[in-house]
Parts: structure tokens; C-alpha cells; sequence
């Protein structure tokens, strides 16, 4: 059984880009429900002994493992959400910028490019940062997909789905994604 796992910061850390009302519902209600319904699906199932990673990779692309990859993805993907936002975010520094502006001339081109990613993805889905063979790239996938999925691991991700944003800022996902990226974003280490 899988639990719900603590937030790393108070439900209102992160004010004023995320209110703590959005967070109230997001973290108190939507990753919840991720959790107990997968709880349910793979009750007495080949999944149910199981990590959250080898389920995702398992229900990849399997039509008839569809709802059960939606929400473990859902789940993985929130919990890495719940640490990829800080009170203390922002630009990232050290090697990760150092590649970051070798690799896209500019802190600020790499931020455009983040940013139109995330505002493009059509309808519901994430953002996502990732290091491969030592590049720094930019992805995103649609409702519960990740990453992990395809054996990518990331340093920072982006909700982009309604219930990340609408409370705070209405139909205005690209605020909701530029305070994003330049107030909470918390990289995580890149690998040596
Ligand atoms: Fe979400």
C-alpha cells in the first residue's frame, strides 16, 4: 500500500506564487486520490508488492494497464513535484547553471524555452528538466505520463494541469509557469 507522503514545507511556504489554498486542495486532495485509487487498482494484483517505479514501467504503453499507469504516474510524478518547489527556489546555480548557459548561451533563453514548453503542452500534463549524457534537456508529457516511464530520471519538473494554477491565477498558466521558474524551482543535483 502506498502512503501519502509528508510535504516538505508548510502548506502556506510557498505564498504568494502558490497560494495555500491551491496547495490545501492540490497536496490535501488531488495527490490523495492518486494515491488511494491506485491503493485500489492494484489490490490483489501482480502490482500490489511492487515499487512506484516498476509499476510505471510495467503499465507503459499497455491499453489495458491504462488507469493503473495514470495514477501511479500521477503519484510519482506529484511526490517529485513536492520537492521540486521551495521556498528558497529560483535559478539554479553551480554546475547545473554553469551547463545550463554553456548549452543555451543564457540563463534567460533556457528559461524562454522551459517556459513556451510548459505553456504549449496541450491540455493537462508537465514540464520537465533532465540531464542526458551530460546535456540538459527539456521534455513534456500529457495527464499522468513521466518520464520515468522511459527510464529518464529529472532534476526539476512543472505541474501544468488546471489544479496546479487555477485558484491563483485563472486561465494564466504562462504566470502560473514564470513564478514558477523564477521563485520555487528547487534542482535537484545532477549527477558526477
Ligand atoms: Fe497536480
Amino acid at each position: 500500500m502506498f502512503k501519502v507522503q509528508e510535504l516538505p514545507y508548510e502548506m502556506s511556504a510557498l505564498e504568494p506564487y502558490v497560494s495555500e489554498k491551491t496547495l490545501s486542495f492540490h497536496y490535501g486532495k488531488h495527490y490523495p486520490n492518486y494515491v488511494n485509487t491506485l491503493n485500489k487498482l492494484i489490490e490483489g494484483s501482480e502490482f500490489e508488492n511492487m515499487s512506484l517505479e516498476d509499476i510505471i514501467c510495467a503499465t507503459y504503453n499497455k491499453p489495458d494497464k491504462q488507469a493503473i499507469f495514470n495514477n501511479a504516474g500521477q503519484v510519482w510524478n506529484h511526490e517529485f513535484l513536492w520537492k521540486s518547489m521551495s521556498p528558497q527556489g529560483g535559478i539554479p546555480k553551480g554546475k547545473l547553471l554553469d551547463k545550463i548557459v554553456e548549452q543555451y548561451g543564457s540563463f534567460e533563453e533556457f528559461r524562454k524555452q522551459l517556459r513556451d514548453a510548459a505553456v504549449a503542452q496541450f491540455g493537462s500534463g508537465w514540464a520537465w528538466v533532465y540531464e542526458d549524457n551530460g546535456t540538459i534537456k527539456i521534455m513534456t508529457t500529457a495527464n499522468g505520463d513521466t518520464p520515468i516511464a522511459r527510464g529518464i530520471k529529472p532534476i526539476l519538473n512543472i505541474d501544468v494541469w488546471e489544479h496546479a494554477y487555477y485558484l491563483d491565477y485563472q486561465n494564466r498558466r504562462v504566470e502560473h509557469v514564470e513564478k514558477f521558474i523564477d521563485h520555487l524551482a528547487n534542482w535537484q543535483e545532477l549527477d558526477d
